[in-house]
């Protein structure tokens, strides 16, 4: 799987997003070890609060269906017209909430993947999140 398909994937879940309030769409395509993709869209709430992230959807998913093991994850994100068009302008950076929930499960070769399928950066964990609380720390 390379980096331009796992943001296709992560585009065509974003066209999912349910954000009528931000009118912002996410999506996001996490990879598993063994290669199969999971997908999420941000899913937005009338209490504000109760909105879902892409990433933590996807991430969610996978680990309610026994996955562990992740290598990747892509991320995108635009305002809903320009999603709808698959115009992306820059990267989505993960929130901080996210990073927490990735820095969970994902190994440290773990990637993450942001921009657009023709303009991407990839990053580590340890650049996304460094000096991090985990288990380690308890
Ligand atoms: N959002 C995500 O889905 N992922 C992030 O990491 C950042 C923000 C969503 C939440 C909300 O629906 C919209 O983007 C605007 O904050």
């Amino acid at each position: 799987m390379t980096e331009r398909e796992l943001l296709e994937y992560a585009l065509d879940a974003a066209k999912r997003a349910y954000a009528p309030y931000s009118h912002f769409c996410v999506g996001a395509a996490l990879l598993t070890a063994d290669g199969k993709v999971y997908t999420g869209c941000n899913i937005e709430n009338a209490s504000y609060p109760a909105t879902v992230c892409a990433e933590r959807v996807a991430i969610f998913d996978a680990v309610k269906d026994g996955e562990r093991s992740f290598s990747a994850i892509a991320i995108v994100g635009g305002k809903v017209d320009d999603v709808a068009k698959g115009e992306l302008s820059g990267e989505c950076p993960p929130c901080g909430v996210c990073r927490q929930v990735m820095a969970e499960f994902c190994r440290p070769d773990f990637k993450i993947i942001l921009g657009a399928p023709d303009k991407f950066g990839v990053y580590t964990m340890d650049e996304l999140l460094p000096h991090g609380f985990g288990a380690a720390n308890m």
